[in-house]
């Protein structure tokens, strides 16, 4: 008797038909560590990576996969509407894993209009082209379309309101969060009018490894050990759930396999925290993990300075749906997590430094010695 999805999942075994998968941005962080996730665990699947290599995206991420025969890395934008009826129909595509975006609240503060034409006008592009695509293949049942949105869309809570559930309504503060919800209502749309076989994760703040070096916990990482300020936006009383990218994975794993189509689901792991509270944390463990390396205390580098306009105060996410309906648990604890990824950013200078300006690399080649 076959087993089902859930117990082969436990084995990490399957013996379901291969997927083709199509993951856009897969060359960015969280599309890369889901790449490196799904490799591990389903090496009988093929997978197209298209991502359009903007700031965010660094093949390096990838290292050591591409040379494999079920990978390939198309270098493309998901709204070259040509470009993906050719991979959808060469690469005989039946799930799309859609990471590509852009996905930094400050730019999209300063420089909103690629939120729009990415998020909401390339998310677009892409529901057509596999609509048509899943249609003219006879609309097969497995099939799947994620979109790997953001609980942002919801807003921002007050320090006692309940965390957000899947019937929250949208709210969204910034221009990224709009153009993420612009998309979510696209996708939702699909289901809605051609049955398209969609599912929507709505994922809490992401950190780990190939986290671009902009974001709070990777800047943190690298400041401190360039010794450089850890600027702190407004009175840093302002609070985040977090979750290590590869719970992430997994969550994402389970709806592609076990989600109801035409669902949305939030993914979380109830790691609320302040950020002031967040940045002591880190500076602890980098002063454990790199007594040598940082600058020791390294709490003396942080620095409160301006705050974001419109900076959404609180953000909660609650994951009883995917944990009840899916059957899925995070598997890191914030503390395990942070260690994981602090170590990681000190294992991986070679990564990390050709991100910085030249100075800056200059400057820590001396430190590593070459
Ligand atoms: P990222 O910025 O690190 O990566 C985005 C990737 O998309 C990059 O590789 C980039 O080159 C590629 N890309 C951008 N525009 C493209 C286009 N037009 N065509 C093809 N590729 C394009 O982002 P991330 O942090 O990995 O986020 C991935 C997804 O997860 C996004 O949709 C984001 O909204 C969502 N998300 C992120 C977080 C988080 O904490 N980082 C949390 C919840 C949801
Ligand atoms: P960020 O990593 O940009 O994620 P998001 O804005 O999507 O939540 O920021 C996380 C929190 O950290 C957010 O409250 C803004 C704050 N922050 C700082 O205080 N300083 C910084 O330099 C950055 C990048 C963020």
């Amino acid at each position: 008797m076959p087993l089902t999805d859930t117990v082969h999942s436990a084995l990490g075994t399957t013996d379901r038909p291969p997927r083709r998968l199509l993951v856009t941005g897969g060359a960015g962080f969280i599309g890369s560590n889901f790449v490196h996730y799904w490799c591990d665990r389903y090496p009988q699947d093929r997978l197209v990576v298209l991502d359009a290599l903007t700031y965010a995206g660094n093949r390096n991420n990838l290292a050591g996969l591409e040379q494999q025969a079920r990978i390939r890395f198309v270098h493309g934008n998901i709204s070259d509407r040509p470009l993906l009826n050719r991979l959808l129909n060469t690469e005989s595509i039946d799930t799309i894993a859609h990471f590509a975006a852009e996905s930094h609240v400050d730019r999209s503060i300063l420089e909103p209009d690629a939120f729009v034409q990415t998020n909401v006008v390339g998310t677009f592009t892409l529901l057509e082209a596999f609509r048509h695509h899943w249609q003219r293949r006879g609309q097969p049942a497995g099939d799947r379309f994620l979109h790997v949105s953001t609980d942002e869309v919801y807003g921002s809570l007050e320090p006692t309101d309940p965390p957000f559930t899947e019937s929250t309504p949208y709210a969204p503060n910034s221009p990224y969060s709009a153009s993420k919800a612009g998309g979510d209502h696209l996708v939702r749309a699909y289901h809605h009018t051609y049955h398209l076989p969609t599912l929507i994760g709505h994922s809490s703040n992401n950190y780990g490894p190939y986290h671009f070096p902009e974001k709070l916990i990777p800047l943190l990482c690298v400041n401190i050990l360039l010794g450089k300020p850890l600027p702190i936006y407004g009175d840093g009383q302002q609070v985040r759930d977090w979750l290590h990218v590869s719970d992430h994975c997994s969550a994402l794993d389970a709806l592609i396999h076990r989600g109801q189509p035409g669902q949305t689901y939030n993914i979380g792991s109830n790691h609320e925290v302040k950020n002031i509270d967040l940045v002591y944390q880190i500076c602890d463990l980098m002063n454990e993990l790199a007594p040598t390396l940082s600058v020791a205390p390294c709490q003396q580098l942080i620095t409160f300075v301006r705050d974001r306009p419109g900076h959404d105060r609180r953000y909660a996410t609650d994951s009883n749906k995917l944990k009840t309906q899916v059957g899925w648990s995070p598997a890191y604890t914030l503390e395990s997590g942070l260690r994981q990824t602090i170590q990681w950013y000190l294992d991986h200078p070679h990564w990390w430094i050709p991100l910085l300006s030249p100075t800056y690399q200059q400057y820590y080649a001396k430190l590593y010695g070459e």
